[in-house]
C-alpha cells in the first residue's frame, strides 16, 4: 500500500482556508460560519460538514469537487445524514494486481473468493453474476481471461458463448467443442446445458433436502457461463427463426440470473455497449458485480450502474482501468484497475493447460 502523500497535512489550517475561500462564513450579523471537522483513519480521511439548518446547509452537501481539489485525493464516498455530511477521501492508493505465471504449488484452491486486485475481493456466492462492459480495446478479453483461470483454479465447469468467434471462441480446442459455442444454434445448445445443470441441481437438492444447506454443502462445484459480445448476439436475431433462438437464449440467461446462485451456477456477461434492449434494467440489477472498462459516456455508465452511477467520473486513462460496482457495499461505481497482464511474458494458453 502506498501513501498518496508523504507530506503531513495540517488539516485544521486547510479547512479554515477552505471555509474562507468558499465563502462558508459571513460577518453580517455577527460572525456566522459553517463548521467543518475531520477524522483521520488508517486508509482514509473523513471531512464532516455540520448542518445547523442555516444557510450553509445546502452548500455543505455539494462540496465534493472543491474538497477533492483541496486535498488532491479521490473522493470515495459522500454520505448525507440528517445533521451531518461526510466526505470520505482515500489516502492510501490501492494496488493493481499483477498476473504472473503460477507455480505448481498453487494449482487449485478451495477459496470461493477471487482477488480482483485494487482492494476488491469478489465472492460469487455473496454477489452472484458479473457484467463487464467496455468498447473495443478497453480490456474486456484480458479481464475475462484472468477470471477464466480463477474459475478453473476453483474446479468450475465453464461454458463459453462467443458469438463473434474472437478470443474466447478459439478455446474450444482446449475446453472441448461441447462447452464452447460461436454459432447461434450452438449457443442455444450450450445455454440449455447450463440451465439443465442448474435445474438438475435444484431437483437433487429438493430430493435430498437438508435444512439450511446450499449447493456447496451438496458438493456442487461452481458452473460459470461466460457470454461475450451479448449485443452482437442479439443483433443476430434478424428473421423469425433467428429471433426465436435469441429469445430462447435470453430466457435461459434470465433463469440463471434469477435462480443460479442457490445452485452455484453463475453467469458472466460481456458487452461493448449496454442498452436497455441488451438486458432489462431489472435483470441488470441482479448482476452483483458490474465493471465498465475504459472511458465511457455518462449515459453508458448509467446503463451499467443505474442508480449506482457516481456523480463525478474520475479520469480513466490507464489500459484496463474503469469503474467497478459491487452489490451490497452501499457504494456507487468506483475507480478500478483490472489485473495487469504483461502480454509479452504471460502465456494464457500455457497457464490454462495447467488447470484443465
Ligand atoms: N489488464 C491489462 N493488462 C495489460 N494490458 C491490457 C490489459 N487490458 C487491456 N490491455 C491491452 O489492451 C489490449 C486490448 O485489450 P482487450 O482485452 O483485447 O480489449 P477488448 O476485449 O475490450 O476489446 C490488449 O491486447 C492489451 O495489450
Ligand atoms: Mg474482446
Amino acid at each position: 500500500m502506498k501513501k498518496y502523500f508523504q507530506r503531513e497535512f495540517h488539516y485544521d489550517f486547510l479547512l479554515l482556508e477552505f471555509i474562507i475561500a468558499n465563502n462558508l462564513y459571513s460577518e453580517k450579523n455577527g460572525l456566522e460560519s459553517a463548521i467543518l471537522s475531520y477524522e483521520e483513519r488508517s486508509e482514509e480521511i473523513v471531512i464532516y460538514g455540520v448542518k445547523y439548518g442555516d444557510r450553509f446547509a445546502t452548500k455543505l452537501e455539494t462540496l465534493e469537487t472543491e474538497m477533492s481539489a483541496l486535498l488532491n485525493l479521490p473522493l470515495t464516498e459522500k454520505i448525507i445524514r440528517e445533521g451531518i455530511v461526510e466526505y470520505h477521501f482515500q489516502t492510501v492508493k490501492p494496488e493493481r494486481l499483477v498476473i504472473e505465471t503460477s507455480t505448481e504449488m498453487e494449482k487449485h484452491t478451495n477459496k470461493i473468493e477471487i482477488n480482483l486486485g485494487y482492494g476488491i475481493v469478489y465472492s460469487p456466492v455473496e454477489c452472484p453474476h458479473i457484467l463487464v462492459s467496455g468498447g473495443t480495446g478497453s480490456g474486456k478479453s484480458v479481464f475475462i481471461s484472468y477470471l477464466l483461470l480463477e474459475f478453473f483454479k476453483r474446479k468450475s465447469t465453464v461454458y463459453i458463448c462467443d458469438p463473434k468467434n474472437s478470443d474466447l471462441g478459439s478455446l474450444s480446442h482446449y475446453l472441448g467443442e461441447e462447452k464452447v459455442a460461436t454459432s447461434p444454434n450452438n449457443i442455444a445448445r450450450v445455454v440449455r446445458l447450463a440451465v439443465t445443470e442448474m435445474n438438475d441441481r435444484y431437483k437433487y437438492m429438493n430430493e435430498n433436502f437438508k435444512y439450511g444447506s446450499n449447493a456447496i454443502d451438496h458438493g456442487f462445484q461452481p458452473v460459470w457461463l461466460i457470454f461475450d459480445e451479448m449485443g452482437a448476439f442479439q443483433a443476430s436475431g434478424t428473421d423469425k427463426k433467428s429471433k426465436e433462438i435469441v429469445n430462447e437464449v435470453m430466457n435461459g440467461l434470465k433463469q440463471i440470473i434469477l435462480l443460479g446462485r442457490q445452485a452455484n451456477v453463475f453467469i458472466l456477461i460481456a458487452a461493448q455497449q449496454m442498452r436497455s434492449e441488451t438486458l432489462s434494467t431489472d435483470l441488470r440489477d441482479n448482476l452483483g458485480l458490474r465493471i465498465a472498462l475504459g472511458a465511457n459516456s455518462s449515459e453508458g455508465y448509467r446503463m451499467v450502474f443505474g442508480s449506482a452511477t457516481p456523480e463525478t467520473i474520475p479520469p480513466i486513462e490507464v489500459k484496463g482501468s474503469g469503474l467497478l460496482y459491487k452489490q451490497g457495499t452501499g457504494k456507487s461505481g468506483e475507480y478500478y484497475e483490472s489485473p495487469y497482464v504483461d502480454m509479452q511474458k504471460f502465456d494464457f494458453i500455457e497457464e490454462l493447460k495447467k488447470y484443465i
